[in-house]
């Protein structure tokens, strides 16, 4: 049995769940801790369920602390993530439609959110060897390929994960030198997060959670430490900030 050790963040989510089924099937880790704010109480086979609210620090600083209790982590997922909130928060159109109220909760939950995460997470990456901060970030955080503007607290928040990536990249590389943090686009995928937005998509452009996350196994795979701090998309691409 391996003693690799992954944990996602976010394991409700589409895409949380389906990284740690993939990670299940992968047989490459003894033991997955899957984090939400409503986890089951059992573990199943290799997985460890823990409590976790990205609005809480206490919270993520326990669960940190319970699962680096384990042993080292080798592969982190955050795949925590909000462009709309079903009430006050959804992507807007215009700047008319800007409120500091719904800006401020898309940052806390996008980008301070994963930023509290790394922080207490830094003290459970081995030293000696290789291991993975891989963050859910889009493709619409970046300004270089903004064409079509809209949505500016999903965009901004976004922007602004992919920068505390960055910054996690230059701390880790001085105490952590085998550690590579990532930002990850998956695509346009099947989930709560993309269900309101997809009228204009032609078909092939939606993937399902397990095939995007088939994908970003792969490319979680070929990282080495000369892509940290940057954000690649499904296909391995990288995406200019
Ligand atoms: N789907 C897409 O097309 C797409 C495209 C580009 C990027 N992404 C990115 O991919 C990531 C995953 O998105 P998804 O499509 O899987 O969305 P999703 O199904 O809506 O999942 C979002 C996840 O974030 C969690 N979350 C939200 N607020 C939280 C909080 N306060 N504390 C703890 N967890 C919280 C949710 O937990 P609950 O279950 O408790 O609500 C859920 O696990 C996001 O970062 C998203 O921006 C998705």
């Amino acid at each position: 049995m391996t003693n690799r050790r992954a944990v996602v963040w976010g394991a409700s989510g589409g895409v949380g769940r389906a990284f740690v089924e993939a990670l299940v099937a992968s047989g490459e880790f003894g033991t997955i801790y899957a984090g939400s704010r409503s986890p089951g109480d059992e573990a199943e086979g290799t997985v460890r369920p823990f409590a976790f609210d990205l609005l809480d620090e206490a919270s993520i600083a326990a669960g940190a602390r319970s699962i680096a209790a384990g042993g080292p982590i080798d592969l982190t997922v955050i795949a925590t993530g909000m462009l709309h909130d079903g009430q006050m928060v959804r992507p807007e159109k215009s700047f008319a439609a800007l409120t500091a109220d719904a800006m401020v909760a898309a940052y806390r939950i996008n980008a301070v959110g994963p930023a509290l995460i790394a922080k207490h997470m830094i003290d459970a990456l081995p030293r000696a060897r290789r291991s993975v901060v891989a963050a859910l970030s889009a493709r619409v955080g970046s300004i270089g390929d903004n064409r079509l503007g809209g949505w500016h607290s999903y965009r901004a928040s976004k922007a602004a994960m992919n920068m505390v990536l960055a910054n996690l990249a230059i701390e880790l590389r001085r105490t952590r030198p085998h550690a590579i943090a990532i930002g990850l686009h998956p695509g346009t995928v099947d989930t709560r997060l993309s269900a309101p937005f997809r009228r204009n998509l032609s078909s092939g452009q939606l993937a399902s959670p397990a095939e995007s996350v088939r994908r970003l196994m792969a490319v979680i795979a070929r990282l080495d430490e000369s892509s940290s701090g940057k954000v690649l998309s499904w296909d391995g691409s990288e995406i200019l900030p």
